[in-house]
């Protein structure tokens, strides 16, 4: 029997789960959570009770999370980790459009639209109508008919409809389909910026530090085709006042997208909405396999 100390216990743990750990891959993730969990704890000197804080504060993350709540997944965006995994599996440079992260309020199953629908299942007085449309291309440009976009985003109140009680099922979400010519068509609301949830740990994190809670205005898409990576994004308003602050490091200068103001009547005709409208047009390229 050994007496384990400071400076032999992150060995011994490292020797513990390497020994009988058949993958090559979880011996390599073991060791380096083991050195970086054990080496944190020794940098800061962590007191019993900073310990016990850190045991508390995870306990109540885990607690916040139910089916529409996901409180890990926000703790990963506010600390930058979810924008790390995104960074490394999808370096800069590529080409097709730069992904982002989920979010933690991503459902799947969205309802199928038929192009150019409406995903407004009510309508606030504050939201501003807004057409949005493109063409999805694999990253040769070649157009992808058949292309799924999941779409989903806040209503003007800044609420998901998955955290605002009075909102219908559905409210601002769905799938939609690109035709023969690989192109797309909503109508929506312009998205504005709001607050990732402050009532649980993460938000006490970000009091704690003295940061704001909010991200700048955008849609989230998740596009899909066959033969290609999928990809999941989102696209930013340009001249937000949150593009330089986002609380949860996500944005990207390429997905900064113009929302202009058009009062083209007949194009408000075709798509059953009143001019004068908001209006984005924004393409996106997915690699092939
Ligand atoms: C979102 O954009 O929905 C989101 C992303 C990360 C944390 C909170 C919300
Ligand atoms: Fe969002």
């Amino acid at each position: 029997m050994k007496d384990f100390t400071v400076e032999n216990l992150t060995e011994e743990v490292i020797k513990a789960y390497s020994a009988n750990t058949a993958s090559p891959r979880m011996r390599e993730i073991f060791t380096a959570l083991i050195t970086h969990l054990h080496g944190f704890v020794k940098d800061v000197q962590l007191t019993e009770p900073e310990w016990f804080t850190a045991i508390e504060f995870l306990t109540n993350t885990g607690k916040k999370c139910d089916d529409k709540r996901q409180e890990f997944i926000l703790l990963s965006d506010t600390l930058g980790v979810s924008m790390l995994v995104d960074a490394i599996n999808h370096p800069k440079g590529g080409i097709g459009t730069e992904s982002t992260v989920l979010g933690p309020f991503f459902v799947p199953g969205a309802p199928d639209l038929p192009h150019g629908a409406d995903i407004r299942r009510r309508h606030l007085d504050e939201a501003e109508t807004c057409l949005v449309t493109g063409r999805v291309t694999d990253q040769n440009g070649q157009a992808l008919a058949g292309a799924t976009l999941e779409v989903w985003q806040t209503a003007a109140n800044g609420f998901y409809d998955v955290q605002d009680a009075s909102a219908p099922e559905w409210n601002l979400r769905g799938r939609f389909t690109t035709n023969a010519d690989g192109e797309y068509a909503l109508v929506t609301e312009k998205p504005v910026s709001y607050p990732v949830p402050t009532d649980g740990p993460v938000g006490r994190m970000l009091d704690a530090a003295g940061r704001h809670a909010f991200r700048p205005a955008h849609l989230h898409f998740m596009v899909k085709a066959d033969g290609c990576e999928p990809l999941i994004t989102h696209v930013f308003v340009n001249g937000d006042p949150y593009l330089d602050s986002d609380a949860v490091f996500a944005t990207k200068e390429s997905l900064v997208g113009d929302f202009t103001r058009s009062s083209d009547a007949a194009e408000a005709a075709r798509f059953g909405i009143k001019a004068p409208y908001s209006r984005l047009a924004f393409d996106f390229g997915l690699m092939r396999r």
